[in-house]
């Protein structure tokens, strides 16, 4: 595959790129540009943040776990192109310096890079933005008093990067890689190329490459399929495409659904969600997935697109049993449709880390009342089941019940006839169908005026 794209504001052709080759190793291996550094290799320790940019503005991605064709017209600066030409150091490599925002220095690049993408876009809410980045020495109290003294100065001109005009393909195609432009030519491909590997954020994707070294065969990337990206905000519905990625659908729910967009806020760090995408999310069938329980929870409809033909379904029928989906050869997942308001969707995602952390358990409630009765309940999880799964058994035992404890004492003893959870490294069995039930009694509590956000909850 040819790609071009800026790097470090000077142009950059490559022809012929291996579809798997990561931004990382090409940078460092291939360019010596080695101040971008290889924490984990798996999207957790932003020690290889990279600043890109391209139509939707300017974030920070992990080099780690981004393939070069997914760079194509795109502009990319690593950490050797945040000081000026002169050698004038970024406002925030000066800020670090005279805060002493660094010790032994080897996340010192990632986390530079991520606070001048920061600063470039006027964004001061440091520790969400900081969350991707791990320090393992400093400690992080003057990393970000440097972020506070830094918002105050200009933002140098040359890191206004813009990408480059690249001629658009209606499919580009080399080898075993495939970038359709278009949504009738990716079903095209998708049809003939059943087996190809679909390549969207990467943040699932990459992790196969860097950690399992598998050999994809052929790979089509969705990223330049515009059709994908789209958001459709009307009337009643919110349709989100299959490539709209994490950090969109946090502004976007910050409006309209904000239980929902403060799960996202705490979905990996900012480097993945500028990446991941809601289909990736959704097709992965993951059962810790964080989307699908207040997808599920709303009613949402996911749409699915063959050359042949497209169907819709509610989504939580898409997920069959752990690691089977109901989609077919040669289908997508194409978007996703849910109510535009669903004011009494509550979400809530339990992790041993606060942030940048896979769930342990992921509970969403829509319970409506009336007359100081359930009327209506609709209830999913991730982390109780191989699939994300809805809690039909607990939803019919709450309908009709008076909304108070004897309608948590009513549903007791539902949650073990809809859920048989595991034990793993993330939770015991018993922790996590406690913390569900705990769930619905914090649901009851919030509803009754009582403060239950340890985050709230002040000495
Ligand atoms: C550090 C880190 C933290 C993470 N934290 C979280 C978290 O907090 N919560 C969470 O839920 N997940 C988390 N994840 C997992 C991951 O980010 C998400 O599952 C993400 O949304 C996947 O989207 P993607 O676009 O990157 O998918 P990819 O990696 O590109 O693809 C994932 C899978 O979906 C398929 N696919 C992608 N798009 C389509 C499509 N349109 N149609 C059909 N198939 C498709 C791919 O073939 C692949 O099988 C984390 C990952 C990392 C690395
Ligand atoms: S090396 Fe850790 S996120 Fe990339
Ligand atoms: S300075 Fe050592 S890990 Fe951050």
């Amino acid at each position: 595959m040819d790609i071009d794209f800026l790097l470090n504001g000077e142009r950059v052709e490559l022809r012929d790129v291996a579809p798997t080759t990561t931004l990382l190793d090409w940078l460092r291996l291939e360019r010596g540009l080695t101040g971008t550094k290889e924490g984990c290799n798996e999207g957790d320790c932003g020690a290889c943040s990279v600043i890109i940019t391209d139509d939707d503005g300017a974030r920070t991605l992990n080099a780690c776990i981004l393939f070069l064709p997914q760079l194509h017209g795109k502009a990319v600066r690593t950490v050797e192109g945040l000081s000026g030409p002169d050698g004038t150091l970024h406002p925030v490599q000066q800020a670090m310096i005279d805060r002493h925002g660094s010790q032994c220095g080897f996340c010192t690049p990632g986390f530079v890079v991520t606070m001048a993408a920061a600063h470039l876009n006027g964004d001061t809410g440091h520790d969400d933005v900081l969350a991707g980045n791990l320090c393992r020495c400093t400690g992080y109290a003057p990393i970000i008093r440097a972020a506070e003294d830094a918002a105050a100065q200009p933002v140098p001109g040359w890191m206004r990067d813009a990408p480059p005009p690249v001629a658009a393909t209606p499919s580009a195609s080399t080898g075993t890689t495939h970038a359709p432009e278009t949504l009738d030519a990716l079903l095209s491909l998708a049809a003939d190329r059943p087996e190809a590997t679909l390549v969207a954020g990467a943040t699932d994707v990459g992790l196969w490459v860097t950690k399992d070294l598998r050999d994809l065969g052929d790979v089509i990337f969705l990223g330049r399929c515009r059709e994908l990206r789209e958001i459709e905000v009307g009337a009643d519905t919110i349709r989100l495409g299959a490539g709209v990625t994490m950090d969109r659908v946090h502004d976007l729910m910050r409006t309209h659904h904000p239980a929902y967009a403060e799960m996202i806020r705490r979905y990996g760090g900012g480097q993945v969600r500028a990446a991941a995408t809601i289909g990736g999310n959704i097709a992965n069938g993951s059962p810790i997935g964080d989307n699908p329980p207040p997808l599920i929870a709303m009613g949402a409809t996911l749409h699915l697109a063959h050359r042949d033909g497209r169907r819709e379904m509610p989504i939580e029928e898409f997920f069959l049993e752990y690691g089977r989906q109901d989609r077919r050869p040669g289908e997508i997942v194409e978007a996703v449709t849910l109510p535009v308001s669903a004011p009494r969707l509550k979400v809530w995602k339990l992790s041993k880390r606060f942030d940048q952390d896979i769930s342990a358990v992921c509970g969403a409630f829509d319970i409506r009342i009336e007359d100081g009765h359930v009327s209506a309940a609709r209830i999913a999880f991730g982390g109780m089941a191989g699939v994300p799964k809805r809690a039909r058994a607990v939803e019919a035992a709450l309908i009709g019940q008076r909304w108070s404890d004897d309608a948590v004492a009513a549903a007791w003893d539902a949650w073990e006839r809809d859920f048989t959870p595991m034990s793993d490294m993330r939770a015991s069995a018993g922790y996590r169908l406690s913390a569900a039930r705990n769930m619905l009694s914090r649901y009851l509590l919030e509803d009754l005026g009582a403060a239950v956000n340890v985050l709230e909850v002040t000495p």
